[in-house]
């Protein structure tokens, strides 16, 4: 059995990858969570698997940049594999607050490789991997005029958000580790994900959110910005393929060639939801957004096999449901700070 330390395994990806783990008996794996429990992390993504798995899933509270919590959880579950989904994500906040990005997602991901170092004998690093679950924005951005062009592994990073540049340099730091050490590491670079469980601060869950209560629905600048859609759990496939048979110190992309306008997306959301697009409200830009992200996953499909299984509009209706199923746990996600950083943003134009 595969013991793998599954850091931020209470947010979004995260939770929805220690579900589609566990649910598959043929993976034999015991999942350790690892999870600060942010803002962002809610153990209720995570409800019923201690009692449904009590072999195979546990759950412990406590900060990747914690030598000594990550040091006792190597002794205690001695992990073949590591997953390190722990991040600050949400681009916004690393605009008004960067600081709390450079320490989770630099020194967090450093205090990892440095314990699972110290801990893997290096005779068994044949058969240990640490990957490091990265974004396709450490790509910077591509021309709205060039669709030929995609984000490859080859292609400079050119990060333009202090959060990108947090997770750009925590990739750096990772492919030091095995280019100096010969050390297993793996290095993934997704699209924006969609899909159950994403903290209503993120363009799908806000729009739904707001939309379900007749709010208005922000759109930030000419609404023209292009995102390259996946859905979660393709995602999960494409990390458990890399975790198995990807080679070591390699990137590997994950993306579904589902690129959308953001202005598409939300009326494409409003007519699912039935709600008028008159509650689309252009509001001020985000600072040094991106314009489009494309992602081209032609490496991980040749090599290792991957494709994506999701329709997009089946699932984009699939997670509009799941909200519209979910809004306890919405209102219950959102709390006096959420409210706080939206009125920052949205009200206060990115002021202070
Ligand atoms: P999320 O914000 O929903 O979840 C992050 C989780 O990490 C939370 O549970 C939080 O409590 C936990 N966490 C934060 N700081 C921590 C710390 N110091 N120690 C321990 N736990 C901590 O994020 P997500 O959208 O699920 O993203 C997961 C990973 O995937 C991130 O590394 C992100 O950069 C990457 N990613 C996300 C997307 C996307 O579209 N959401 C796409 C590509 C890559
Ligand atoms: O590309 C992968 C990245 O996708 C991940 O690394 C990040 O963790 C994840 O948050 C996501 O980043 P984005 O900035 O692309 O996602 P977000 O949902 O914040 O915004 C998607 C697009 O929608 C972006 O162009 C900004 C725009 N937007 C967003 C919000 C929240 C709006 O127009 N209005 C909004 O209110």
């Amino acid at each position: 059995m595969h013991t793998i330390l599954v850091t931020g395994g209470a947010g979004f990806i995260g939770s929805n990858f220690v579900r589609w783990a566990l649910g598959r008996p043929e993976a034999n794996c015991k999942l350790v969570v690892l999870d600060k429990l942010t803002y962002a992390g809610n153990l209720e993504n995570l409800a019923g698997l201690e009692e449904t798995y009590p072999d195979h899933y546990f759950f412990v509270r406590g900060d990747i940049c914690d030598g000594d919590t990550v040091a006792e959880l190597f002794e205690k579950h001695a992990p073949n594999a590591v997953l390190n989904f722990a991040a600050e994500s949400h681009v916004d906040r690393s605009i008004l607050d960067p600081m709390e990005f450079v320490r989770t997602n630099v020194l967090g991901t450093a205090t990892l490789l440095a314990a699972a170092r110290r801990h893997w004998p290096e005779e068994s690093w044949d058969r240990a991997r640490f990957l490091q679950i990265s974004t396709d924005e450490v790509y910077g951005s591509l021309p709205e005029d060039r669709p030929d062009i995609k984000f490859t592994e080859d292609t400079p990073l050119a990060p333009h958000s202090p959060y990108s540049a947090s997770k750009a340099s925590a990739d750096l730091l990772t492919q030091a580790y095995h280019d100096t050490y010969g050390f297993p590491t793996l290095i993934t670079r997704c699209s924006n994900n969609y899909g159950p469980y994403q903290f209503p601060e993120k363009l799908i869950p806000l729009v739904i959110r707001n939309a379900m209560n007749d709010e208005s629905v922000p759109v930030y600048g000419d609404g023209k910005n292009v995102r390259d859609w996946l859905y979660v759990s393709d995602h999960c496939t494409a990390l458990w393929d890399v975790l198995s048979t990807g080679e070591p110190g390699s990137v590997y992309n994950i993306g579904g060639d589902r690129e959308l306008r953001n202005i598409d997306l939300i009326r494409m959301l409003l007519d699912i939801l039935d709600k008028p697009h008159s509650l689309i409200e252009f509001v001020n830009d985000r600072p040094g957004h991106d314009r489009r992200y494309a992602i081209d996953a032609g490496k991980l499909k040749s090599e290792l096999g991957w494709e994506p299984s999701s329709d997009f509009r089946e699932k984009l209706a699939e997670t509009v449901n799941w909200y519209r199923e979910h809004t306890e746990w919405l209102e219950r996600v959102i709390s006096g700070e959420y409210l706080a950083t939206y009125d920052r943003i949205y009200r206060r134009g990115w002021k202070e």
